[in-house]
């Protein structure tokens, strides 16, 4: 038997008992004629004392023998630590060596193995499974672990079956760009991982499957940012003859039991929801943050006029009221305006008007507004002495909104309205059916071609197709997408309708989705679903600043593994055998 207990177990309790532990060495410390070894492993750390009082050889062996990382079993007597600490389950005990055993060695470890390490980035994932054993990495993998339990939980107890999908599947054009795999049977022939099991899991719908889950890894070759990763995983749902409320309704309570049980937060009353409209409007944002308020005013007719061209000129004008922030100096305004001028958010300047205690309004634009003008100001953004208003316009609305919104979020950080620790979660809705794509020169779908437009708009589909809003809502948790689903088309004739409006044509359409056109000729039921981010929801609950921390073995920014060293070129021989033959790359 390796051991007796793990390094988390023993308690004062224990005191007096013989054990056998087994772990690995996170330090070893001599002190006088004693030795203190932390012995570490996934449940805890133990501290083990060698003393020259007890035996004076052993603790000369360990001296010699122990080293860092080095995996030992050491046996002992549990005892009352003189200097306990509080920090620590096990902090009251430590263990009286009796004897050790090297179980493996290791070789000195690259960066120190604990949460306080001095490993950069690209280090720690170069030796991931070294970093993993790092409480702070490991205790999101436990959070992780604990969350898939909970869904499958709750999701079993509302009748849906777990049902697994093909990873090999057909290339989709719309969405984002699919990672591919050659097909050595099939010479010149590919298949794609899937980007989600969309069309599957409708597919079991038409099977009569009626309630179906998976948890399930989704690949999407698409640029990286802190919440999206090139293969991610995905909590996918479809349920049969169900509208919008109903889905909205078990999701919602399953979010609400995941906050409960994983982060003990009560959340009683039933999530806001929030057109689409209104969320660009108010945010300029489709997952608005609303821990904090800061909306957005609309600033058109208080601003333009006056005989500044930069306003006159533009198509939006907004601004945002940082409340009790009008002590900012030049500098920190400066900041600011660099901040909004970088490329990642694009607006071109930025205008301030600071609310003076004594109600007068100061602004940076002060010699084409007269005081009367800057009381109107003040009134359309309802701000009161010591408030700061932040003005942005453009010539493309959209995009304003957009720049302002990442100004809000900005000044929401800068003034420590993001608490990690407050949880504001919000359904955003009727979301547009279709968005004009400048890429392609067409109309996409916004969430998917399979989504079914709102009854009332489907008249709307032959006259004004950019005006049909869909049967599509998203969850928004703190400003974060953690999930999105909708109701699907059941009827092939209006999947078709939808391809045909995409741009398909039909021999297209029946080429690339003709088995889910096919399939709604043999009683389609109706139904819907949503697919929640497990890697977001283990995040937002462990306060982290990007998923990677949760994933055990991450890509970097560039869609690399930096610790297999994937992607790879392939041997000549593989090539040889999938019949594919590699363009010669630039040298860089
Ligand atoms: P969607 O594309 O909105 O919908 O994805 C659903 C949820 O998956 C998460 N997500 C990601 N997480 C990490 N990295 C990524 N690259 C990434 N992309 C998406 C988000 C998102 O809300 N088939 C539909 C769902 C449906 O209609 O039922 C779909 O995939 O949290």
């Amino acid at each position: 038997m390796y051991r007796t207990h793990n390094c988390g177990q023993l308690r004062l309790s224990d005191a007096g008992q013989e054990v056998t532990l087994a772990g690995w060495v996170q330090r070893a410390r001599k002190m006088g004629g004693m030795t203190f070894v932390d012995l570490r492993d996934r449940y805890g750390l133990t501290q083990i004392v060698f003393n020259d009082d007890t035996d004076a050889a052993l603790n000369d062996r360990a001296n010699h023998e122990l080293g860092r990382e080095y995996v030992v079993q050491i046996s002992g007597s549990v005892a009352e630590r003189t200097s306990k600490n509080p920090n620590l389950p096990t902090g009251d005990i430590e263990i009286i060596a009796r004897d050790f055993k090297v179980l493996n060695p290791s070789e000195i470890p690259p960066f120190t193995i604990e949460d306080d390490t001095d490993g950069g980035d690209e280090l720690r994932m170069r030796y991931r499974y070294l970093d993993l054993r790092r409480p702070s990495v490991r205790k999101n993998l436990e959070l992780r672990h604990r969350m898939t339990m909970e869904v499958r939980r709750y999701l079993d107890s509302k009748g849906f079956l777990e049902i697994e999908t093909p990873m090999l599947v057909g290339s989709t054009p719309e969405g984002a760009r699919d990672f591919v795999v050659p097909s050595r049977m099939n010479p010149g022939q590919f298949y794609a991982l899937p980007q989600s099991p969309q069309t599957l899991k409708q597919l079991l719908m038409v099977s009569g499957m009626d309630r179906y889950f998976q948890i399930v890894k989704c690949f999407r070759d698409e640029d990286l940012r802190a919440d999206r990763q090139p293969e991610f995983t995905q909590i996918d749902c479809e349920m049969s003859f169900v509208e919008q409320e109903d889905v909205i309704t078990l999701f919602e309570g399953m979010a609400k039991h995941l906050f409960k049980e994983l982060r003990d937060v009560d959340l009683t009353e039933p999530f806001p929801r929030m057109p689409w409209s209104e969320a660009m409007r108010l945010y300029g944002s489709d997952k608005p943050d609303t821990r904090f308020g800061m909306e957005f005013v609309e600033l058109m007719d208080v601003m333009k006029g006056k005989g500044f061209t930069v306003f006159d000129n533009a198509a939006y004008i907004g601004g945002i009221n940082a409340k009790g922030a009008a002590s900012y100096t030049r500098k920190q305004l400066d900041q600011l305006t660099e901040y909004v001028k970088r490329p990642q958010v694009g607006a071109k300047g930025m205008v301030y008007a600071r609310v003076e205690a004594d109600g007068n309004v100061k602004s940076s634009v002060d010699k084409f507004y007269s005081q009367d003008d800057l009381q109107a100001l003040k009134k359309a953004m309802n701000a009161e002495p010591g408030d700061l208003i932040l003005i942005l316009s453009g010539d493309d609305a959209m995009k304003t909104r957009k720049q302002l919104c990442e100004l809000r979020l900005e000044m929401g950080n800068r003034l420590g309205l993001r608490d990690k620790n407050k949880f504001s979660c919000l359904w955003v809705v009727d979301f547009p059916m279709f968005e004009w794509s400048d890429e392609e020169q067409r109309l996409m779908a916004m969430h998917h071609p399979f989504t079914h437009p709102k009854d009332e708009d489907i008249p709307l589909l032959d006259t004004d197709p950019a005006a049909v809003r869909a049967d599509a809502y998203d969850m928004v948790v703190n400003g974060v997408e953690v999930g999105g689903g909708s109701i699907r088309i059941h009827d092939s004739e209006l999947q078709a309708k939808m391809f045909e409006i995409l741009g398909f044509t039909p021999e297209k359409a029946q080429e690339q989705f003709g088995f889910l056109m096919n399939a709604f000729k043999f009683g389609a039921p109706p139904h819907g679903g949503l697919a929640y981010g497990l890697d977001r929801w283990v995040s937002l609950f462990a306060g982290l600043d990007s998923i990677r921390d949760c994933i055990a073995f991450p890509k970097n920014n560039s869609g690399r593994d930096v610790m297999l060293d994937a992607p790879a070129p392939l041997d000549q021989k593989q090539l040889d055998e999938l019949e594919l033959e590699v363009k010669p790359q630039a040298k860089d």
